[in-house]
């Protein structure tokens, strides 16, 4: 089974072609990151301007560097949310109109879902009950997946996701964007154990992160120790390397050791740790250990799929194609989509007030 993905949730234009859900035949991203980069973060009338300008380039280089023709795809999936909505929307209408002039079927897939499907190309079978982390730019949680295509929440961020986090101290440090890597390679240079962070707990007790906290401790540190934020193209100071080493050594910390707690009570058979996130070698190394020590395996897109891309669309998408599963031309872009499906705590954590992100 031949299928094509689009993904155009956020600031990445995506086409991929994908052969039985878990062959990679052809894959293209075009990033908008120079474009975002002065504004240090997305701007969504600009991506969705620049999603206008790239979907047709990006899907047809998908089809020649495949060597497939349109007509021998046999479906078609498309990020449906959350997202940006105009975003979306250029990739959900450019998948309802080829699809209907093609007379394929088509699905709409979450995009979190798809974060899961990401480690399908370069891993063995994922084995039921599987954990898994997502970590990106907008997302922080950790499912339970009992079955394929059933997920719960066992774990949520209350306010800002990992890569947000990542993203806004280096912003605070004069870093520049996306701060997730930038961040890492400085981290590499600096002592974790620089300056005392301490890991951000819930006081309901209940597994969740919190990330905004942090950003705020930062801050704080930057203001009583006098730091200099790096400006233009200076070399960052040996201070700034170290807060960076201190700051991903406790996002990591708070990360990997709620995803052990919890793999030890839910007792998976597999681990997946995928989003943008997931490309940090800290987070991957701390991954492998707390993996060893549950006696699992712990599988990890390659970078290429660990950010925003097609392939991980088209691969969740095959799977509810298979299964019959179909979107009519009335498939409309959703900002807020949920992936969660058994258990749903929601009506318990208002009551009990928690305050979460979708
Ligand atoms: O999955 P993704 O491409 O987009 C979303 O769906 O959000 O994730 C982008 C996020 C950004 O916040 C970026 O800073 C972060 O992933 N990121 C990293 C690394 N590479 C990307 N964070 C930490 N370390 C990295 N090496
Ligand atoms: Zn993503």
């Amino acid at each position: 089974m031949l299928v094509l993905g689009i993904e155009s949730s956020c600031d990445e234009t995506a086409a991929a072609v994908v052969r039985d859900g878990r062959e990679m035949v052809s894959s293209v991203i075009s990033s908008q990151i120079d474009i975002h980069k002065r504004f240090g973060g997305v701007v969504p009338e600009l991506a969705s301007r620049e999603h206008l300008d790239k979907i047709v380039p990006v899907v047809e280089e998908a089809f020649e560097r495949a060597r497939v023709g349109k007509e021998e795809i046999d479906g078609i999936a498309v990020t449906a949310g959350p997202g940006l909505v105009g975003s979306l929307l250029v990739g959900v209408s450019y998948a309802k109109a080829m699809a209907y002039a093609l007379g394929v079927p088509l699905v709409g897939v979450n995009h979190i879902e798809g974060h899961i499907y990401s480690v399908v190309f370069e891993n063995p079978p994922v084995e039921y009950p599987a954990m898994a982390l997502i970590v990106s730019g907008g997302h922080t949680n950790i499912f339970l997946v009992p079955e394929p295509g059933k997920y719960r929440v066992v774990a949520r961020t209350r306010d800002d996701a990992a890569g947000e986090a990542f993203d806004k101290v280096a912003k605070l440090l004069g870093l520049g964007y996306p701060g997730g890597p930038i961040i890492e390679r400085l981290a590499r240079e600096g002592d974790a154990r620089s300056v005392r962070f301490s890991v951000p707990r819930m006081g309901d007790g209940r597994p969740d992160f919190s990330f905004s906290g942090l950003k705020t401790a930062v801050s704080k540190h930057v203001r009583e120790t006098g730091l200099r934020p790096v400006a233009g193209d200076e070399a960052p100071s040996q201070e700034i390397k170290d807060l960076a080493a201190s700051f991903q050594s406790v996002v990591v910390r708070s990360l990997t050791g709620t995803m052990e707690r919890l793999a030890e009570e839910y007792r998976p058979k597999t681990l997946i740790v995928a989003g943008g996130v997931a490309c940090n070698n800290a987070l991957r190394e701390a991954s492998r250990e707390a993996a060893a020590r549950l006696a699992i395996p712990v599988y990890f897109p390659s970078p290429h799929l660990s950010t925003d891309n097609a392939a991980m669309i088209a691969a969740a998408g095959t799977v509810k194609l298979q299964a019959g599963e179909r979107a009519g031309l009335d498939l409309n872009a959703d900002v807020t989509l949920r992936l969660q499906n058994v258990d749903v705590e929601d009506d318990a954590l208002r009551r009990s007030r928690v305050r979460y992100r979708l």
